[in-house]
């Protein structure tokens, strides 16, 4: 059983004083939850206030993004380099907003993914089918492709230090949940995946979480399913209140545990 991982996505939310106030309470909350690593993904302009709030803390820094060149004339991009200064060790990596807003592509995932390893990051690399992909009973195939597209050229001690995030992009910011055997199914699929390209031992070791419209009354049934090793949390990850009971919710119960097996 993989150490549960809750990260939050914070999107284009929060300025410097809102992200003081939102770690301070969070880390107070999730104070005595031993057992679950946690991450906050902010806005790059307030990342350097997150990292200073998080100094001493067991929370972890994320970005949303990062371009693959560490410098040059790359107008709005933010290399590699960079992240690091600011003290990040995650980065979000082909979040569907960036595959449909921004054109993002497997290809340039991939090169994103190949830098972040470089560069020591653990990547949090986003997969998911659409509403029209699912309902033309295509997710599957969809999840392969951009699983093995954007993971391609990893090497298996790369690949071991991945988090996987399956994000059905009909289930991002809808309210809509896919159903724990829904999410488990995928989960598990994509564990195959995994084994086919490094091995048994391998496959179980890389997290996978799920994301889309995660809450803390959602999050324990997620949690309870073999193949769910964590969350992405966008929208509620934003108030205190729903990412404290996240976190805390997360994590597995004895009894859970021993479903899980
Ligand atoms: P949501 O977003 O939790 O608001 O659905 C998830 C994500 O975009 O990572």
């Amino acid at each position: 059983m993989n150490r549960p991982l809750i990260a939050g996505n914070w999107k284009m939310y929060k300025s410097i004083d809102e992200t003081v106030n939102l770690i301070n309470t969070i880390k107070a909350g999730i104070h005595a939850a031993t057992d679950v690593d946690v991450v906050v993904c902010p806005p790059f302009t307030v990342l350097a206030a997150a990292s200073e709030a998080l100094r001493d803390s067991r929370i972890d820094l994320g970005a949303q993004d990062m371009y693959f060149e560490t410098e040059g004339a790359f107008t709005g991009e933010i290399s590699p380099l960079m992240l690091k200064d600011v003290g990040c060790r995650y980065v979000i990596l082909g979040h569907s907003e960036r595959r449909t807003l921004f054109k993002e592509t497997d290809e340039l995932v991939n090169k994103k993914v190949l830098a972040a390893l470089k560069f020591s990051f653990i990547p949090i690399v986003c997969i998911g089918e659409t509403l029209e992909e699912r309902e033309a009973r295509r997710a599957f195939e969809v999840v392969k492709q951009q699983f093995e597209r954007s993971l391609a050229n990893l090497d298996p001690e790369e690949m071991e230090r991945i988090v996987i995030a399956y994000e059905p992009v009909w289930a991002i910011g809808t309210g809509r949940t896919a159903t724990p055997e829904q999410a488990e199914q995928m989960h598990t699929y994509i564990r195959r995946l995994l084994h086919e390209k490094c091995g048994e031992e391998m496959a179980q070791k890389v997290r996978i979480l799920y994301g889309g419209s995660v809450k803390p009354d959602n999050i324990a049934q997620l949690m309870g399913k073999p193949n769910v090793d964590g969350a992405l949390v966008g929208g509620a990850s934003i108030k205190a209140e729903s990412f404290i009971q996240i976190v805390l919710n997360s994590i597995i119960l004895e009894s859970q545990e021993e479903q899980k097996k």
